[in-house]
């Protein structure tokens, strides 16, 4: 099993905890941190639809919890008929977190994936190196 597909299959069984009833769309986040660990997260609706929270999102939780600030590489899942990519939102928050060398793969059940850079999925985006030149 490649990187990538231990990756995927750690997404599918996070994915499988997800708490989705208002969607049905269960969807499920790994990231292989640049100090090797691995951090999961599902999506976890709420009745108050804008206060649930994204599968990539709590994975990043995970992450800094454990104390690791590098994503090497996220895996994306959900079940559609392209390779379920992450949300703006999500994109933002990844970005946080990523370099030059960052993988962000989407992937969907039928086996169907891309990967991407960072770059390619937010380009020119805001990140932590704008805050540090700022301030008079
Ligand atoms: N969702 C994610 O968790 N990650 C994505 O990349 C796309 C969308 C969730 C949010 C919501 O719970 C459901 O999928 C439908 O949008």
């Amino acid at each position: 099993m490649s990187g990538i597909d231990e990756l995927f299959a750690a997404a599918a069984q996070v994915r499988a905890r997800a708490y989705a009833p208002y969607s049905r769309f269960a969807v499920g986040a790994a990231i292989r941190g640049a100090g090797g660990g691995l951090y999961l997260g599902c999506n976890v609706e709420n009745a108050a639809y804008p206060s649930g929270a994204c599968a990539e999102q709590n994975a990043i939780g995970a992450m800094i919890a454990a104390g690791e600030r590098r994503i090497a590489e996220i895996a994306v899942l959900g079940d559609a008929l392209e390779p379920v990519t992450p949300c703006g939102a999500c994109r933002q928050r990844i970005r946080e977190f990523a370099d030059i060398s960052t993988r962000i793969h989407a992937g969907a059940l039928s086996g169907a994936r891309r990967s991407y850079g960072m770059a390619e999925l937010l380009p020119d985006a805001f990140g932590p190196d704008h805050l540090n030149g700022a301030g008079a």
